[in-house]
């Protein structure tokens, strides 16, 4: 799309107040911001649109009129790569590619967000009902009201909940589930998420399920199995074991890995595949091998082309994490699942904060061999033999790629 169709699609948006969020990012040589997010709000009964723009590592806040942020507009297009742009009824992204920008538009039913500025967002949780669980957890009031310091929390819990309602959605529409739910969370912690897991699907959607979190350690299984027991919850265990040894179930429907710690969210990933999970939620953490490996082959594409970032520790670190993430997404796609990477909650909150989903899909020989390819350039081009490549490959759908010639 060009220059000119995608002002002219965001000037839409922006004019039509279909605008929930955007993002404008990965700016272009030296403008003065590095990320623009706009919001819209109401102050005083006039609607306006409110810019948080980034500049060495500050924010600085402007509230202006639908026809000030059309003029702005421009300036956006021309300055920033990558549009993320959340409407009423879409997400759209859009990115500058060589010629000309290329648009994705996924149409979406989401809320839509209070626009007082004092807003209360429509959560699946809500605050002031009474929920047992996060009484218990320490995370809200017997009045229901939420605790100050737990409010990252709640809010987390809630986003994590509206990826599962998306999802479970999604496997009901493709007819991978009915009412009933196996599932299964890897490193489950303290397990907030999993008692919010289990809440959603006994008192929101009415299911039939069974859950069960796992964890290394003994003394937090024991206390969410004293939580569970205490709240009366069914069909809910903890238990104390390795991710690599699990073997309570043989089919699981969905499988969580959130922010389990380097290589156990592979082994989380290994786990799904041979427990024909239908959906896997990961959200890793500390993706240390890489890096690691990285460092240690100088003679790699990667060092010979990218040494401006190999050579500093910091970015090698955030590069290798986010080649980690793209190196599973790419090996769960050759096992026969579609990927999504999303942001999983504001960076402001947690740096650990990409999710990728994986849903069972059907498969396509040419699709899997293009993958194939693009999966041994990116090995060869980082120069590491990563450990989840040994623990999938035998998983993948396709074995290599044919020869043309032959
Ligand atoms: C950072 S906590 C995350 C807890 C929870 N999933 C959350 O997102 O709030 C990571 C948990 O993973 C567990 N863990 C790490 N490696 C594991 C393994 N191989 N098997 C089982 N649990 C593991 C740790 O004991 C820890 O409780």
């Amino acid at each position: 799309m060009s220059d000119e169709k995608v002002l002219s699609l965001l000037k839409e948006e922006f004019e039509n107040k279909n605008i929930v969020r955007c993002i404008f990012s990965n700016m272009k040589g030296d403008y003065e911001y590095n990320k623009i997010i706009v919001k819209p709000l109401v102050i005083k009964n006039n609607f306006l649109y409110q810019f948080e723009q980034f500049k060495n590592n500050k924010a600085y806040h402007e509230n202006i009129t639908i026809e000030e942020a059309k003029k702005k507009l421009q300036e956006i297009v021309d300055n920033f790569y990558q549009h993320m742009v959340f409407t009423k009824n879409s997400d759209i992204q859009i990115i500058r590619g060589k010629k000309d920008f290329n648009v994705k538009k996924v149409t979406n039913e989401k809320e839509v967000c209070s626009l007082s500025h004092n807003k209360t967002k429509k959560y699946i949780l809500e605050e002031g009902t009474r929920i047992p669980f996060l009484i218990k957890l320490g995370i809200m009031g017997e009045d229901g009201k939420v605790f100050k310091n737990s409010y990252d929390k709640f809010r987390q819990i809630n986003k994590y909940l509206e990826f599962i309602d998306d999802t479970i959605k999604e496997l009901k529409s493709k007819k991978l589930i009915e009412n009933h739910i196996k599932a299964v969370d890897f490193g489950c912690g303290k397990s907030y998420l999993t008692f919010a897991l289990h809440h959603y699907l006994k008192n929101i959607q009415n299911m039939t399920f069974e859950v069960i979190g796992l964890d290394l350690k003994k003394d937090v299984i024991e206390y969410c199995n004293k939580v569970a027991k205490e709240l009366n919850l069914e069909n809910l265990e903890f238990l104390t074991g390795d991710i690599k040894d699990f073997d309570k179930l043989k089919n699981v429907d969905m499988i969580f890995s959130l922010h389990a710690c380097n290589n156990a969210t592979d082994y989380s990933l290994l786990k799904g595949l041979e427990l024909n999970a239908k959906v896997i939620l990961a959200v890793p953490c500390c993706q240390h091998e890489f890096n690691q490996k990285m460092s240690s082959n100088k003679k790699s594409e990667f060092y010979s082309n990218f040494n401006p970032i190999g050579k500093h520790g910091i970015l090698l670190e955030k590069f290798a994490s986010i080649a980690t993430d793209a190196f599973r997404a790419q090996a769960l796609e050759l096992c026969g699942y579609k990927t999504q990477v999303m942001e999983f909650i504001d960076m402001e909150h947690t740096p650990k904060n990409i999710l990728i989903r994986e849903i069972v899909d059907k498969t396509n020989e040419k699709t899997l061999e293009k993958k194939l390819v693009e999966y041994e350039n990116y090995k060869n081009f980082l120069g590491i033999e990563p450990l989840l490549d040994t623990l999938l490959r035998p998983y993948f759908k396709i074995k290599e790629v044919k020869n043309e010639n032959n």
